[in-house]
């Protein structure tokens, strides 16, 4: 069973914390017990989300500047949250953009920004946290996609590194199981949140075309996701590690054919 004492104790590092899934999953570990250490690029969001969190976990929230693309930056964060209980016992990889861009629309400077932030970030803060995991026996989260699993349209750059994102994950649990380090992902498929939300206002029909190809018939609350992150990290899973978990309502067990009862 997981209550507001399964993390107690325990420290949980979040990056991209400010926002979406990673505001929501850091929620939940504050009501779980757990010491947060949050970074996020946006300072202005990170003071919000602060004060917000405030009054459900006073002392233990930790914000940190942090820009996961910038090893001196995942340096000082890492001080900083080893400095809260001189421990790390969860690392929650989630900071990430998605900007849209088919190969020809998508230029070195695009390409490599994508890679810096969902893909080599995720590397360089699990290979900076590591130690701290094997002396904790904790375990990484990572936050893949659906769109790593299989492609989305016009979103090379990402779909590509979300891919890498699951087999790194694979990869970190093989390598480390022996050392007592779990590591997993998830893989959301469309999660209400400013980063979709964003692409909502621009094209306000995707809604209902999401709805009708999602088998649940919705896109998912943030809640939902951080829940599954929650499981994932709680002594719950154990037994798991170098899984790949959807959070998608049954996108992935689709296999791209149309549905008649939509064909007009
Ligand atoms: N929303 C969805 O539909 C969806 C679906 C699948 C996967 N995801 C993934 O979930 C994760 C979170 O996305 P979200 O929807 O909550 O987005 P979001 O934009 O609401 O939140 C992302 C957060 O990451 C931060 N961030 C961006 N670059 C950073 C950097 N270099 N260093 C530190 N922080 C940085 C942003 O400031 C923001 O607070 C991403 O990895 C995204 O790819 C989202």
């Amino acid at each position: 069973m997981i209550d507001h004492t399964t993390f107690d104790g325990k420290v949980v590092l979040v990056t991209g914390v400010a926002s979406g899934i990673g505001a929501a999953t850091a929620l939940q570990f504050l009501r779980c017990g757990a010491d947060v250490v949050g970074g996020d690029l946006n300072s202005g969001s990170l003071e919000d989300f602060t004060r917000t969190v405030s009054g459900v976990a006073p002392g233990r929230f930790h914000p940190v500047a942090l820009d996961v693309t910038d090893a001196a930056s995942i340096a000082a964060a890492l001080d900083h949250a080893t400095g809260v209980r001189g421990r790390i016992d969860v690392l929650f990889n989630n900071a990430g953009i998605a900007p849209v861009g088919s190969a020809l629309e998508t230029d070195d400077a695009l390409w490599r920004q994508v890679m810096a932030v969902d893909l080599d970030g995720a590397f360089r803060m699990s290979r900076s946290v590591l130690p701290a995991l094997i002396e904790s026996g904790g375990s990484i989260v990572n936050t893949a996609s659906v769109s790593g699993i299989g492609a989305d349209y016009n979103y090379a750059a990402y779909n590509a590194a979300k891919g890498a994102m699951i087999n790194l994950t694979r990869s970190l649990a093989i390598d480390y199981g022996k050392r007592g380090v779990r590591v997993n992902a998830i893989a959301p498929g469309p999660v209400r949140t400013p980063l979709l939300e964003h692409n909502l206002a621009q094209l306000p029909a995707l809604e209902g075309a999401f709805n009708q190809f999602i088998p649940l018939g919705r896109i998912a609350d943030p809640q939902e996701v951080a829940s599954v992150v929650v499981f994932l990290a709680s002594p719950l899973a154990a037994f798991i590690t170098g899984a790949i978990l959807p959070i998608d309502g049954g996108v992935t067990a689709w296999n791209g054919q149309p549905n008649g009862d939509f064909v007009q």
